[in-house]
């Protein structure tokens, strides 16, 4: 059974490969009309469940769009309306979708709802983000970047922020594709200590950026944190705001990323999100690219 649960628990060469089929499938992809089909159709007669027990606009639609244009039809479930919201397990769960369905898509809280449906189901099951992790963001990252920029082994990647789910997979992503990864951030938000190895620190946000080929950032507040932190968050994360100032220091043609939703002028300023270096719609685009080939690879296709 080939799941696509995270970007460390994934074969080196895998991740290139689906890196390099999503780059074709885009390219096929050019001037035809949005609602058509795609020329080869791996997902005919298949049925995707896509489970959200988040909200969710980007991988909601992407996943959606992205199982249609390959020939499959989608059932897009939310957790609160399943049994699986009033107590029935993910484990029977898993193993009642795996009668129905071919492929199966979670957002979930706990990164243990997302291994127990992985060990019950009998096909696939892919990650659309946990509280620990969002797999699938980062390989439409790393996608984007080498588009704009070339390769992004040995580049310079900064993030300024939370150390959240966002910059778990970036750290896995590090290792795997082998950049250099900064965490700048006030200490309380640090990342968690299991990736620890995988990145730098640079307290000072201005250092931390210096001769940067990528400056990322994420929302402040991530859906599983209490509400009740914002305002403490708001004020630890003010001085790592990307603004201009900050990507001033960055390398002139550095990129910037967020994966969206946003808060502008919370984490990032206007100026840089709709700045000549912002290729934040690039990324959501590249959301549906990446995860027809990540499909494709969880069904051997
Ligand atoms: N970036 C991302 O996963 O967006 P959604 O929450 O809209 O799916
Ligand atoms: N860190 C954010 C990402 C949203 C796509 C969250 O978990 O809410």
């Amino acid at each position: 059974m080939t799941h696509f649960l995270d970007i460390h628990t994934t074969d080196t060469a895998d991740l290139r490969s689906i890196i390099d089929n999503a780059r074709s499938m885009k390219t096929a992809r050019n001037g035809r009309p949005r609602g058509a089909p795609d020329d080869e159709q791996p997902l005919k007669d298949h049925m995707v469940a896509l489970i959200f027990e988040k909200p969710s606009t980007r991988t909601r639609v992407s996943f959606d769009v992205g199982v249609r244009q390959m020939g499959g039809q989608t059932m897009v479930l939310s957790g609160a309306d399943m049994q699986l919201g009033h107590g029935e397990t993910i484990a029977d769960t898993a193993r009642v979708l795996s009668r129905y369905v071919d492929l199966i898509m979670i957002r979930t809280f706990e990164e243990q709802t997302l291994l127990d449906m992985a060990e019950y189901a009998s096909v696939p099951v892919i990650n659309g983000l946990t509280n620990r992790s969002h797999p699938c963001q980062i390989m439409a990252d790393v996608m984007t970047f080498e588009e704009h920029s070339g390769p992004i082994k040995g580049k310079k990647v900064v993030w300024s922020g939370d150390g959240n789910n966002v910059f778990a997979s970036f750290a896995h992503a590090a290792r795997q594709f082998e950049f250099d990864l900064v965490f700048t951030g006030p200490p309380p938000l640090d990342p968690e200590p299991a990736l620890d190895g995988l990145y730098t620190v640079e307290r000072d946000p201005h250092r931390a950026v210096e001769g940067a080929d990528l400056v990322v950032t994420d929302t402040w507040v991530s859906m599983h944190d209490p509400q009740s932190a914002r305002e403490r968050r708001h004020n630890q994360l003010r001085g790592y705001q990307v603004n201009e100032a900050l990507m001033a220091r960055a390398k002139k043609d550095a990129l910037f990323m967020h994966c969206l939703p946003a808060h502008r002028e919370d984490e990032a300023t206007s100026a840089v999100m709709d700045g000549p270096n912002s290729v934040i719609f690039d990324e959501a685009e590249n959301r549906l690219h990446a995860q027809k080939a990540i499909m494709r690879h969880c069904l051997g296709r």
